[in-house]
């Protein structure tokens, strides 16, 4: 994907730096005003010359040695004053700019939490990460140098050349000539360069998730020892960015030689004529003087100009790479427009799939949709287990509910209600979910539960705990207040699970979303979360993915979603014997485990002769 991106449409340096605008706005006054005290400083610095031109024509000419101490005093003070000036410059800009970072880097994160979980599907996280460090630097990095500089050292250069072409109108011409090469070959080298930097800036994010992979992957990576093959990835990503890198180095020489080189000659050739032209008579030998320090002064504005560009190129770069991200639409989010809708007491609780359909953005079009068809109601207060083989889409379903995807056909209901047009945050309250892989945050045992209900309290996490068969965390060190998640304290899954369980129900939502959240525990933690759940879900909806039949007993109805579509509606007892895929899936978990259901499990003999054509085969990804 990197690889697509490399080649933007627009690739203008300046159209893309100006996008920087709103967020440089704020500051505008501060780095205006930088600018100008660097330009003053850059200034005095050209008065130096002059100061010269009055010692060597007036009191040295004149063998008058207190003007030349006098002289000396003024070079001092010029020179103090100007680096005075620029460490104001720097003062100025830092704290501002260290703002604009930081403003970026807080819409980029706002904006990676709206945007839809299909972004991130596709997005790699590396990608993210580094334009959220990288590249936000360099664009500060840019505001604090080559935008500043690339202005006073345009001034300077300017002013420079006023003064050189007022000393000595035809030594100025000679110094001014090398500035027709000088600027072609700085637009072949912008060219050329933006490529690079994008490039470069690629491999980086590459590099980040590869690096962020083999971290998350630790255990994976140990247990089959793959260290290896993950090191020559590393290697092999590692040297691509850094021939890549070689490259922008290589560019950079080539025009920091021609920069310095061209005027150098200009210099010379200047230093030659005038010298004749003292001799001659025709030129004050302050004159020349002043004039070669002034050509010298301004060497450095002039040679500064490669990686100025250089790096505003990196810098415009790093911004594209920022709006990429900032330009993709957020969740769409509906205004409440019928959220006074009436309420139909008779739908109050109720969760409907009519006709939903659904297929993943990244699939083919003509593919076969990995939903189709689903029409369910799942009445108030009803428990409704999910039922279906691996990759049969029941992930996909519940993901809906809480529209992690969006249905690409049909809708659903909640309350009667289509849940497109509610307001996101208010669906969300709605609904409560948890995952088969439970995610902790670095935080608090109970500020991770907590975040299923805003505003509970110490009773309502309590009560979810005890629901979840959670006491566990009561043993922890320091109890609810144990810090677990990436920076604390390692739970099993099935701890885990347990508190993504007591997440879910601490809000006592009137909807839950359960894809196979017990999926870690043993079979007599399993009975007692269950029988704790029955007495939560006696006024919830929800809607249970199951694999255990003992965690199917738990639900009112059953429902068998074979390849993408329900196949099947009714009781266990009912499907049991209605449905030889349905007897078939119970029957394999039954003998996996301890055959407590085993009488129940097996599909009448009439059935028997269809079971082996009626397994689904197994899909490829599975999540
Ligand atoms: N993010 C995704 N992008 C594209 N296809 C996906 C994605 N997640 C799942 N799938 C595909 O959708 C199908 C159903 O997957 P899933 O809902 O996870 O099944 P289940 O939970 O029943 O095992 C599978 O074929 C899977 O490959
Ligand atoms: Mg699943």
């Amino acid at each position: 994907m990197p690889e697509e991106r490399v080649e933007p449409k627009d690739r203008s340096t300046v159209r893309s730096l100006l996008r920087l605008w709103p967020y440089v706005k704020p500051v505008r006054k501060r780095l205006f005003g930088a600018a100008l005290v660097a330009i003053v400083a850059s200034c005095i610095g050209l008065v130096i010359p002059l100061v010269l031109k009055w010692i060597v024509d007036g009191p040295v000419a004149g063998r008058d040695p207190g003007g030349v101490w006098l002289g000396a005093l003024y070079l001092l003070l010029l020179g103090l004053a100007e680096a005075a000036l620029f460490g104001v410059r720097r003062w100025m800009v830092a704290r501002p700019l260290a703002g604009v970072e930081a403003a970026m880097r807080a819409d980029l994160y706002r904006h990676l939490q709206r945007l839809p979980v299909a972004f991130h599907d596709r997005w790699p996280s590396g990608q993210l990460l580094s334009r959220g460090t990288t590249d936000l630097m360099m664009v500060r990095m840019f505001l604090a140098f080559p935008l500043t500089f690339l202005l006073v050292n345009g001034t300077t250069i300017l002013i420079g050349f006023i003064i050189l072409l007022m000393q000595q109108w035809t030594l100025g011409l000679v110094l001014l000539a090398p500035v027709v090469p000088l600027v072609i070959l700085c637009a072949v080298f912008e060219t050329k360069y933006s490529l690079v930097a994008r490039k470069a800036q690629d491999q980086v994010g590459d590099l980040t998730t590869v690096v962020e992979e083999s971290v998350l992957g630790i255990r994976i990576i140990k247990g089959f020892g793959r260290h290896r093959s993950q090191a020559l990835a590393f290697r092999a990503l590692s040297q691509r960015l850094r021939s890549t890198e070689l490259g922008k180095a290589r560019l950079l020489a080539g025009i920091w030689a021609a920069i310095t080189t061209i005027p150098e000659l200009a210099i010379g050739a200047a230093l030659v004529l005038g010298t004749v032209q003292v001799a001659d008579g025709g030129l004050s030998a302050g004159t020349l003087v002043a004039f070669l320090s002034t050509a010298l002064a301004l060497r450095w504005p002039i040679e500064s100009i490669g990686f100025l560009l250089a790096m505003s190129q990196e810098s415009a770069t790093a911004t594209e790479r920022f709006f990429e991200v900032m330009d993709v639409a957020e969740e769409d989010d509906m205004a409440a427009a019928d959220g006074g809708a009436p309420k139909d007491t008779a739908t109050q609780g109720e969760m409907v799939f009519e006709g939903v359909e659904f297929r993943y953005p990244d699939a083919e079009a003509g593919s076969t949709p990995v939903l189709s068809r689903i029409d369910l109601r799942i009445r108030p207060g009803e428990t409704m287990a999910l039922v279906g083989a691996t990759g049969s889409g029941k992930t996909t379903l519940t993901a809906l509910v809480p529209r992690l995807h969006d249905a690409t056909a049909g809708r659903i209901t909640l309350d009667g209600r289509d849940i497109t047009a509610m307001p996101r945050q208010e669906l969300r309250e709605l609904v409560s979910v948890a995952f088969e892989e439970p995610t902790l945050f670095s935080a608090s045992v109970g500020e991770n539960v907590l975040m299923g209900a805003e505003g509970a309290g110490e009773e309502e996490l309590r009560r979810a705990l005890a629901v979840a068969q959670a006491d566990f965390v009561y043993d922890l060190p320091e109890g609810i207040g144990t810090q677990v998640g990436e920076q604390g304290l390692s739970l099993s899954g099935g701890q885990r699970q347990r508190l993504a369980l007591a997440r879910a129900v601490v809000g006592r939502p009137r909807f839950l979303v359960l894809d196979d959240p017990l999926s870690a525990l043993d079979v007599h933690t399993e009975a007692l979360v269950e029988a704790a759940l029955r007495h939560v879900l006696e006024k919830t909806t929800a809607i249970v993915v199951a694999h255990r039949p003992s965690t199917v007993m738990l639900a009112d109805r059953v429902a068998l979603l074979s390849e993408g579509r329900i196949t099947a509606v009714g009781t266990h007892q009912e499907l049991l014997r209605g449905s030889a895929e349905y007897a078939w899936l119970m029957a394999g978990a039954t003998s996996a485990q301890e055959g407590s259901f085993a009488e129940d499990a097996f599909p009448d003999p009439s059935d028997e002769d269809r079971l082996v054509p009626d397994v689904p085969a197994e899909k490829g990804r599975t999540r």
